[in-house]
């Protein structure tokens, strides 16, 4: 038992310090990311087997690289789809009401100033860029990491509005119309599958970020 007195902490390691070493990633950050992940992968692979009964563009998606069974693939790619659906939205709501109330998007993602984006954007394509402390995210980071998070938010409410336009024909206004809103929901899916090639490439060349995204630190 701890005698509780001020000399039994050590004098050259403040405590805030072990709380910050094992902080670069809290907990509800790591368990919202990586479900986030499983959530992301099944709505995308899914909904490209959905995308493929009534394409937007001259283009399919080879059906391997899509989930989905049954005829054509289409009622089991919906069934994947809206089961996964349930699992993005919780989640998203989860991790984005903590990061608001919690403070984590404004210590870690504010502020964003094109300046800096700049600056940062040089020194990474030029290898410059630091990563020696990872709890501190650089502008680029952080403009990627608001931005996918922003377009998480639009891909939800395009889809709830292509999902249930009469129920939800306010949002679905906002997006201009259901045909628009599929235009949106398609475009939102294309940021975000740019984003994660970016995103899976970076951590596996700074698998030291990986590490603290799976472990914490
Ligand atoms: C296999 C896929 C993925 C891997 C390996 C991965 C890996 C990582 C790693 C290592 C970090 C920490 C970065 C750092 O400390 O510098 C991170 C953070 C983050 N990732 Fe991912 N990620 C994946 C998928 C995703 C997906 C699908 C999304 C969203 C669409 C996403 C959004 C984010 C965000 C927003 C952060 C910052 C979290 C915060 O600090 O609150 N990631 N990811």
């Amino acid at each position: 038992m701890s005698s509780g007195a001020a000399g039994t902490r050590p004098v050259d390691r403040p405590a805030v310090s072990s709380i910050s070493d094992a902080a670069i990633h809290p907990g509800w950050v790591r368990i919202t990311h990586w479900i986030n992940v499983i959530a992301m992968f099944v709505m995308i692979t899914s909904g490209w087997r959905i995308y493929n009964a009534s394409p937007l563009f001259g283009f399919t998606f080879p059906p391997a690289i899509t989930i989905g069974d049954g005829i054509d693939g289409l009622p089991g790619a919906l069934l994947w789809h809206f089961a996964a659906m349930w699992l993005l939205v919780v989640n998203g709501i989860t991790y984005v009401t903590l990061g608001l109330l919690g403070g984590r998007f404004r210590r870690k993602l504010l502020p964003i100033r094109p300046d800096d984006v700049i600056r940062d954007l040089r020194a990474a394509l030029t290898g410059r860029l630091s990563h020696d402390d990872l709890s501190v995210y650089n502008t680029v980071q952080r403009l990627l990491y608001a931005g996918v998070i922003a377009a998480g938010v639009v891909i939800v409410l395009s889809g709830v509005s292509i999902w249930k336009p009469v129920q939800f024909q306010e949002i679905t206004a906002i997006f201009g119309g259901y045909d628009a809103a599929r235009f949106v929901h398609f475009f939102a899916m294309a940021s975000i599958a740019g984003f994660l090639l970016i995103h899976v490439i970076l951590a596996i060349l700074v698998p030291k970020s990986l590490r603290a995204m799976i472990l914490g630190r």
